[in-house]
């Protein structure tokens, strides 16, 4: 009996047989075995396959946010995400942010006496941006409460929490008054 043209169109139609994720705007496509392994996680991608190494790699157990990126516009620990399940996600790095996006500069800039540097050896740093960003993209004018709690799941072994604290109401503070980058 022959095959209705729905069945046969069906047959023929192509199955998807790559993994595509976005990574800061750009598509990459990748074959499963050769590219991505079933059990590589998207940390281990974006850094060690390719080279965005903004983020870092320090517990690799879900417990430092360190590894913080956005995907899909919320903050995710990305040694806890396995790569093939970013398939048809998108994906955003420090190094997809703009140089002058309003969380970078005021992370770097924070030094107000009281509060000191919002960074000092730098590792947490990528994440708490990331973390950040994510934050503000949702709610731009958080109130303390709401910014400790948001960051909570981040590590800063060098215990610049009041600092990073204050870079957050700064950050929110410059998106209030000139809007964000273009
Ligand atoms: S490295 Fe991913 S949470 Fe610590
Ligand atoms: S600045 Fe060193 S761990 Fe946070």
């Amino acid at each position: 009996m022959p095959k209705s043209s729905k069945e046969t169109r069906k047959t023929v139609a192509k199955q998807p047989s790559g993994i595509m994720i976005t990574i800061n705007g750009c598509r990459h496509n990748f074959e499963p075995e050769r590219d991505i392994t079933p059990t590589m996680t998207l940390s281990y991608l974006l850094r060690e396959k390719l080279g965005y190494t903004g983020l870092k790699v320090s517990c690799d157990e879900g417990a430092c946010g360190a590894c913080t990126v956005i995907m899909d516009g919320k903050a995710v620990l990305s040694c806890m995400i396995l790569a093939i399940e970013a398939h048809g996600h998108e994906i955003l790095t420090i190094e997809g942010l703009p140089k002058n996006d309003p969380v970078v500069e005021a992370f770097a800039e924070q030094c107000e006496p009281g509060y000191g540097t919002a960074l000092q050896c730098g590792i947490c740093t990528p994440g708490f941006v990331m973390g950040t960003r994510a934050l503000l993209n949702e709610n731009p004018i958080p109130t303390m409460a709401e910014i400790k709690e948001s960051l909570s799941g981040h590590i800063c072994r060098c215990g610049c929490y009041a600092a990073i604290a204050q870079a957050v109401v700064h950050a929110s503070e410059k998106i209030a008054k000139k809007g964000e980058p273009s």
